[in-house]
């Protein structure tokens, strides 16, 4: 057996291995074991892609195991150092440096495997296409990471770039660059090769600079998805099926999760691209002159112990608010004491509640609140109704009324959770503020809605204090 026909043996087990890291990682029950695949698999990649590289190099072996072992020990380093101390808050803005990475892997492969091509005098169209299209979906994946990297770190304003005619600059820069790479493949030199990156780059920049902070979960799973694309063009540069597979892997799946998080928020994925909107997050309500809607009744935490107390089923709604106030420990501790009292409780969570997908379910989790108990938005829907007493803590437009009855609403047809369906609601929240979205929600006027205000932490842990008294 040659060196090519095991790590070719060894590709498709890993392949495997990825596809079943993705269907684990798809439950929070088999999501560990998701990770563990996917781990297992990339060391065999790994392992595979150097007995190839040592079993073909035209340098002598040592040289070749010396400078793979010099770049495995510093992005090993680097990446050990990085994890360990990365704040679970901090995840999105690293998963964007890292697709940045991708992105100037697929140009730099680009470049070599064009100038090692053309001094073999082996510049066939489809190599041409495939180094075009890896250099131009590469460097627009690198300089968009950056930026979205810079934005979620807070090292750049990350309200909207307006410049006059934005749009007809993206659209200008992706015609250039088309161009850029028909000439390459008709007339095959560096120039439009240097031309096409330094337009993508622009491209990438413009692109991402161009869309509010409030926007940049859904860039990063888009660019998650770029990224992919620019590692499988790079796959098919280097002529390695795995990094075809997996590049594809990659592409696919960020699609969907971008196309999923839109569906949720009732966007398309265009009016994502073209930005200004949740431009500035945490302002003011902007939705249409809309001031308040009525007259909000505040309760305190003493009132909300007493309504627990007797509540039979409790339905909690978490949102952005939860994560901000850090309140997932308490609310678990609340769950724990509320349950031990013989209250069924529950959590419906929304698909797009906080700003990353997923991530009410990874505080949840983080604080130990047993999976079983925690429903997604259509689980949970229909039994709203039959509910006791539902807390909103930190929840906004994920359970705003007016998504189902006006449609002259920004969120308009996004679906929501119905928890004013429910015998009572108790919003947590430190203000009258709108959310996210910058709408009033009517939702704090309904007659069986109960206003507790402050820091959701606090407030919680006064819940817990009165329920231990009492
Ligand atoms: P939001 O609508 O963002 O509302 C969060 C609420 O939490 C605010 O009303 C805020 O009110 C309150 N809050 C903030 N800090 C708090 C604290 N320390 N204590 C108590 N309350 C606090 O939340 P949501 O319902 O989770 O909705 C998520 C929104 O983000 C949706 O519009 C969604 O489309 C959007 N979005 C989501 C994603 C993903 S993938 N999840 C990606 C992009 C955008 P106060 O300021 O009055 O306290």
């Amino acid at each position: 057996m040659t060196a090519t026909s095991v790590a070719q043996a060894v590709y498709v087990l890993a392949a495997v291995l990825f596809v079943l890291s993705l269907a684990g990682l798809s439950k929070q029950e088999s999501a560990r074991r998701g990770n563990l695949l996917g781990m297992v698999g990339m060391v065999l990649a790994l392992a595979a892609t150097i007995v190839l590289a040592l079993g073909t190099s035209a340098r002598p072996v040592l040289v070749t195991a010396l400078l793979i072992a010099l770049v495995l020990l510093v992005g090993a380093a680097v990446g050990t150092w990085r994890a360990r101390r990365v704040e679970m808050t901090q995840m999105p803005e690293l998963i964007a440096i890292l697709h940045s990475f991708v992105g100037a892997a697929a140009v730099l492969v680009g470049f070599n495997s064009y100038l090692t091509a053309h001094a073999a005098g082996a510049d066939d169209v489809a190599h041409l296409v495939e180094v075009s299209l890896g250099v131009l979906v590469g460097a627009v994946t690198f300089t968009g990471s950056v930026v979205a990297f810079l934005k979620l770190s807070g090292r750049t304003r990350s309200a909207p770039l307006q410049l006059p005619g934005r749009n007809l600059l993206n659209l200008a820069a992706l015609l250039v660059s088309l161009g850029l790479v028909v000439w390459f493949v008709v007339a095959p030199s560096i120039w439009p090769l240097l031309l096409l990156t330094v337009v993508s780059l622009a491209l990438g920049w413009h692109l991402v600079a161009s869309i509010g902070g409030g926007d940049m979960p859904v860039v990063v799973s888009m660019l998650n998805s770029y990224s992919g694309w620019a590692a499988a063009a790079a796959g098919f540069m280097l002529g390695n099926d795995l990094l075809i597979v997996t590049g594809a892997l990659v592409g696919s799946s960020g699609a969907i999760l971008s196309y999923i998080m839109c569906k949720a928020m009732n966007r398309s994925f265009v009016s994502v691209i073209l930005g200004g909107f949740g431009a500035e997050e945490g302002a003011a309500p902007a939705g249409g002159g809309e001031g308040p809607q009525g007259e909000h009744r505040e309760v305190s935490a003493d009132e909300v112990a007493a309504l627990l107390r007797d509540a039979r089923s409790v339905v909690i709604t978490p949102g952005y608010g939860m994560a901000v106030a850090k309140a997932q420990y308490p609310v678990a501790e609340l769950v724990e004491l509320l349950r031990d009292g013989g209250a069924e409780v529950r959590f419906g969570v929304h698909p797009v509640a906080g700003r990353l997908p997923g991530h009410m379910n990874v505080l949840l989790a983080e604080a130990r609140v047993p999976y079983d108990i925690v429903l997604e938005m259509d689980e949970i829907n229909d039994d709203l109704a039959g509910t006791d007493v539902v807390l909103v803590i930190g929840a906004n437009d994920t359970v705003n009324p007016a998504a189902l009855d006006d449609p002259g609403s920004p969120i308009a047809g996004m679906p929501v959770l119905h928890v004013w369906e429910a015998g009572q609601v108790v919003v947590f929240k430190r203000s009258m503020a709108a959310g996210y979205a910058g709408v009033q929600n009517p939702l704090f006027f309904r007659e069986n809605t109960g206003m507790l205000f402050g820091d959701a932490k606090q407030r919680v842990e006064d819940i817990v204090a009165a329920l231990r008294v009492g």
